[in-house]
This record gives C-alpha cells, sequence and structure tokens, in this order.
C-alpha cells in the first residue's frame, strides 16, 4: 500500500512514521508513506496556497489549485482508491474504517488547515471525508498520522504476530480482556489462577467473559 499525505507542514507528522511499527512495515515493503508538501504546488514566490474567504469572515481557506495540481501529478503515477479529506466535520473514524480503507491500494490523504479547503474540492475531488472525534485539533496532520497507523497496522505482514490484529478491541465489537505479566504474585497483587492453569480452552473462555464485561462496563454503546 502506498499513501500520501498532502499537508503544509510535512515536518509535523514525519516522526510517527519512523519509529516502531509503522517504520518496520515500510522497511519489509509493506507500506510506504509520501508527505507531500503543499507549498511546493503554491503561488508566487511566496508559495501562497490559502486566501481569504469569499464572502467575508476569519480565517483563511486552502485553494483549488495548488491542491488539485499535487493531486494530479500523483494520479499521473498511479491510480488512487480513494482521496480523502481530513476534517472535524467529517465521519467519525472507527475500526471498521480502518479495516476496509487496509484493503486498498493506494491512498491520499489531504490535511485540512485554517478554516477549511474551497468546498468545491469537497464537492468535486474527495471521495471520503474522516474525523477522528468530537473535538478540533489545529489541523487534519496529527488526524492523518492516528488513521494511517491505524490502516497500515491492519496490512498483512506487519505485526509480527498476525493473530493480534485480531484479538485487537474493537475487532469484534468487544473491548480486549485483562492482561498480565510477571510476576505472578506482587506483593499479594495476584494474577488470575486461570491463566497459570495451562488450560488452554478454559483460558480462552474467560478471556471472553473478561472481554464482554469489560464491554458492559466501560462501553456499554458497543454490545447495542
Ligand atoms: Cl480530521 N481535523 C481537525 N482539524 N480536527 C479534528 C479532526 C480532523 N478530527 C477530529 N478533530
Amino acid at each position: 500500500m502506498r499513501i500520501d499525505i498532502i499537508t503544509v507542514l510535512p515536518n509535523l507528522i514525519k516522526s510517527p512514521f519512523e519509529a516502531s511499527i509503522l517504520k518496520r512495515a515500510q522497511q519489509k515493503g509493506k507500506a510506504e508513506v509520501v508527505l507531500q508538501d503543499l507549498r511546493e504546488f503554491g503561488f508566487g514566490k511566496h508559495s501562497q496556497v490559502d486566501d481569504y474567504q469569499f464572502g467575508g469572515g476569519a480565517g483563511m481557506v486552502l485553494m483549488i489549485e495548488p491542491i488539485l495540481n499535487c493531486i494530479e501529478s500523483l494520479q499521473k503515477e498511479r491510480e488512487y482508491d480513494e482521496i480523502i479529506f481530513m476534517t472535524p466535520d467529517g465521519k467519525t473514524f472507527n475500526q471498521s474504517d480502518a479495516n476496509h480503507l487496509s484493503l486498498k491500494k493506494n491512498l491520499i490523504i489531504l490535511c485540512g488547515h485554517y478554516k477549511g479547503i474551497d468546498q468545491r474540492l469537497r464537492d468535486h475531488i474527495i471521495t471520503r471525508e474522516i474525523s477522528i472525534g468530537d473535538y478540533v485539533l489545529s489541523g487534519g496532520e496529527l488526524a492523518a498520522a492516528v488513521v494511517a497507523d491505524a490502516i497500515i497496522r491492519l496490512i498483512p505482514g506487519v505485526l509480527n504476530d498476525e493473530t493480534s490484529a485480531l484479538t485487537d478491541s474493537f475487532q469484534d465489537n468487544l473491548l480486549a480482556p485483562p492482561v498480565y505479566t510477571r510476576p505472578a504474585d506482587f506483593n499479594g497483587w495476584k494474577v488470575p489462577e486461570i491463566l497459570l492453569s495451562g488450560n488452554f480452552p478454559k483460558i480462552d473462555e474467560w478471556r471472553h467473559e473478561q472481554a464482554l464485561k469489560r464491554t458492559e462496563e466501560k462501553r456499554p454503546d458497543l454490545l447495542e
């Protein structure tokens, strides 16, 4: 999979892709993340990418042409499955969206900034609008990194133990059960006996019960 992220602040999201699982995914050739600096497509000696909004009002709007020129330069090289716009008024991202997008080959993610982008891009070019929750970030960059992470870790071969993505919270609309490691007894804080029993069918059953209990307590909405 290749993900191109179009942004006016490439530096802001460089580092998440240079560490841990996302770095390894790229080294293994499973994913390629390319940051596209929108300024390179800006106008004039200041590489202008935004302008005042028609009708007046505070805040700048990203212009059509730099964004379209950037997207078209990418589309000359390959076909894109989706052109995603990161915006707080988009659809709230969830695990099911991540699963769906992890099956795609080429994605463009456009980061919103300032007051947003010219509406005509949203009407004619954007294929999907994503928010990561009901709060406002300074720009779409951090949200784009969140979405890219959620997608890339699902690509087969990215995680070492491929079953580990299958046992994540949300994969079956249940939160993950509690986990424990050594020591089995820390000053009287004991690990549940069943986990030390070696009885794996019983352990699976216990984990499922715990997942249900945790979901009922913390996120009853997932069970509806
Ligand atoms: Cl995608 N962008 C911004 N600016 N704020 C957000 C968001 C996106 N998702 C939640 N808040």
